[in-house]
């Protein structure tokens, strides 16, 4: 943690987060050493800081800006992912409500580099605060000349279009997304081809995070040593974390890639609750497997959380302490991902009800040691199997829940009833309103 530097939350103190604020501590100087650079080098850039996409994957921002071809002839376009579906996941949101205007300046360095003349940002229905947040500013960018034509005179044309969504977890799925911005029903897409070949209305286009374009102004203007100092060896920079759950302090972090998430835990956000025991971790959104108390030892970068067979994803901590019920968590995920599931294939329409039906029969006491065994081959059939990672994305949570936890969910099995608190024990339904409603 020592040796920290804020990018993302520069003006969370100013009580204004409107451009003046913005610009007042370097804002839009990026984008004016930009437009003087040759495109290929803020790739090279781009390569040099190991920016890696914020979205979940962590695919490195360079080399997937320099599959698009500048030179295509056709109209290419920029997008913008700001669905923040994910659950556990909030970091975006704080981004377009506190700083906007990095956004829409990374969002205009993007264009300008990738050779796009509109951009959207697509972003989740719900997050009404943000929508209006990213129209004020993208106001304020046109009426200070760094939108429109002829951007300070560079010859270079953008526009920026905030599209809200309809919040469906599915359109945060690149080529969903771009099935719902064309006024479709948000479905994946196969692949190939990919979007930088054929993305919105056919024409090339680059889909990246609202966090990972909002990085782009502080590395063209800090320089890539400076961006490198706060990351770890493969993942340059600093990054959002979201930690919620049973912590004194949960909230959005700016840290260093190389802090562990012990750290973020006991240090950052003031250990457990309460007094409480820490029980288990998920450590980057809901479709990451979780990992136990003892387990926390390890970088939270792009790399690291692999030795312990889990993921960083969105960087969303989600903590858990001993009284939560480890069934009953992997029942709300998997009730999520069912709901979720846009139907398109088998393996996640079907698995992921399977999935949801059969946790449900162990959290409610009705389940053989057989059920529990089962939940291993339903996720296996579903893995892999599926034109997008939703499906995979209900799986990899299921196997590690079963396998960490299985005695747990024997035990259910045991006992005939959850262990922990009343909802699904099996006592009699109280018919008559008691003493307290008296
Ligand atoms: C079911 C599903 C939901 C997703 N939701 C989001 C989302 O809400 N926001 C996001 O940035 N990426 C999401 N992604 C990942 C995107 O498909 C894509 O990889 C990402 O936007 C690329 O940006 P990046 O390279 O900057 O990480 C989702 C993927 C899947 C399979």
């Amino acid at each position: 943690m020592s040796g920290q530097k804020l990018y993302f939350s520069k003006n969370w103190n100013l009580k204004e987060y409107n451009i003046k604020a913005y610009m007042a501590s370097g804002g839009y100087e990026g984008l004016r050493m930009a437009l003087k650079m040759d495109p290929k080098d803020i790739i090279e850039t781009l390569k040099k800081a190991n920016l890696r996409g914020r979205g979940g994957a962590g695919f490195p921002t360079g080399v997937k800006w320099s599959f698009m071809n500048r030179n295509s002839g056709k109209q290419q376009y920029l997008v913008v992912n700001s669905d923040e579906g994910e659950p556990g996941t909030f970091k975006d949101r704080y981004i377009m409500e506190r700083d906007p205007h990095q956004l829409v300046e990374g969002m205009i360095i993007a264009g300008y580099t990738l050779g796009c003349t509109v951009g959207y940002n697509y972003i989740r229905g719900e997050l009404v605060q943000a929508i209006a947040c990213m129209d004020r500013a993208v106001q304020e960018a046109r009426e200070a000349g760094f939108l429109g034509r002829n951007i300070l005179g560079s010859g270079f044309d953008f526009e920026i279009y905030n599209h809200p969504g309809a919040g469906a977890y599915i359109c945060g799925e690149e080529t969903a997304l771009i099935e719902s911005i064309e006024g479709k029903k948000g479905q994946p897409r196969m692949k190939p081809p990919f979007p930088a070949a054929f993305g919105v209305f056919g024409m090339p286009t680059t889909v990246n995070n609202t966090e990972t374009v909002s990085a782009v102004p502080h590395i063209i203007r800090e320089g890539v040593d400076e961006w490198n100092k706060y990351g770890s060896p493969k993942a340059g920079g600093t990054k959002l974390y979201c930690i919620s759950g049973h912590v004194k302090r949960p909230g959005v972090y700016e840290l260093n890639h190389n802090i562990t998430l012990k750290e973020i835990i006991h240090d950052v956000c003031g250990g457990i609750r309460d007094g409480k025991q820490l029980k288990a971790v998920i450590p980057g959104g809901a479709s990451v497997p979780v990992v136990r108390a003892n387990e926390l030892d390890f970088m939270m970068d792009f790399d690291d959380p692999k030795r312990m067979g889990t993921m960083l994803g969105t960087g969303a901590v989600m903590v858990m302490d001993e009284t939560v019920c480890m069934v009953r968590s992997l029942l709300n995920l998997l009730r999520f991902y069912h709901h979720e599931s846009c139907g398109q294939c088998t393996p996640c329409r079907e698995g992921t009800g399977w999935l949801e039906k059969v946790v449900r029969r162990i959290e409610e006491g009705n389940a053989t040691r057989e059920d529990v065994d089962m939940l291993w081959g339903v996720a296996n059939n579903i893995e892999g199997n599926t034109i997008c990672a939703l499906g995979d994305a209900a799986a990899w949570p299921t196997k590690a829940f079963v396998t960490k936890f299985k005695e747990e969910f024997y035990d259910h099995v045991e006992k005939g009833r959850c262990p922990f608190d009343p909802i699904y024990r099996r006592e009699p339904a109280r018919t008559q309103p008691g003493p307290y409603f008296a």
